[in-house]
């Protein structure tokens, strides 16, 4: 089936597609909340937030006994005195994603008195760094590649750039497979 196609066009495709995954996430990254030890008391979540780095479109998801804790999205003043007066939202799921869609601080907090033991976890939000443009034009097929180079580095996402060529190779696949 392969044969009506251009190799060398598969194969070019393949490489760009395939060091764009190498280079950008497929989906944006869930950042569970104390990691296997979820949203309880007695855990420094200083420890556990200074060890992500989280971009806007990614989650933070908390995972808790239902019922005993909660979420509440607060501010500073908040998230300083374990209070909810004023929060931006509160989640109650016991498995809460939260879509983080803007950069900047986020504070977070149990706002069943947990706060007091330690549940609460402040983190910034970072907006995705430009792709870095000499890396696909690395790849062996210069003049195509560096075309896409550019272009992709004028793109302020790079996981637009992603879907564009998953969409390429999508297309390209479907319509080898229905000739
Ligand atoms: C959590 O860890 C951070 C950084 O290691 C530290 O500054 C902070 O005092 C700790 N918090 C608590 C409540 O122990
Ligand atoms: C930070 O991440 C490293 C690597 O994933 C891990 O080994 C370490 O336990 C983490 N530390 C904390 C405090 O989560
Ligand atoms: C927060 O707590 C501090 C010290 O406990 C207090 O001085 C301050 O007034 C409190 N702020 C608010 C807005 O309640
Ligand atoms: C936080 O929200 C409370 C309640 O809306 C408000 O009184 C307080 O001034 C806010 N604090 C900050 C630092 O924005
Ligand atoms: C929690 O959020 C809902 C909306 O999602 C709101 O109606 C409710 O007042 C909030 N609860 C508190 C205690 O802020
Ligand atoms: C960002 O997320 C919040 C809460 O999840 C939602 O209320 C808001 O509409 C979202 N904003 C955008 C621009 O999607």
């Amino acid at each position: 089936m392969l044969s009506n196609s251009s190799p060398s066009l598969i194969h070019f495709l393949l490489v760009v597609v395939g060091t764009a995954f190498l280079i950008y996430p497929a989906t944006a990254t869930d950042h569970i909340v104390g990691a296997n030890k979820g949203w309880n008391p007695g855990i420094n979540y200083t420890d556990w937030a200074n060890n992500q780095t989280f971009y806007v479109g990614d989650y933070i998801s908390f995972r808790y006994k239902k019922f005993e804790y909660n979420v509440f999205e607060v501010n500073k003043t908040g998230y300083d005195n374990c209070t909810i007066e004023g929060a931006a939202g509160n989640w109650s799921n016991g498995k809460d994603f939260v879509h983080l869609n803007k950069t900047g601080r986020y504070y977070f907090i149990c706002g069943t008195g947990g706060c007091t033991s330690g549940m609460k976890v402040s983190i910034v939000v970072h907006s995705i760094p430009p792709p870095p443009s000499a890396s696909i034009a690395a790849t062996k097929h210069s003049s195509e590649s560096t075309k896409h180079a550019s272009a992709a580095s004028e793109m302020a996402s790079g996981r637009l750039l992603l879907v564009v060529l998953r969409t390429l190779l999508v297309g390209l696949v479907s319509s080898i497979l229905t000739r």
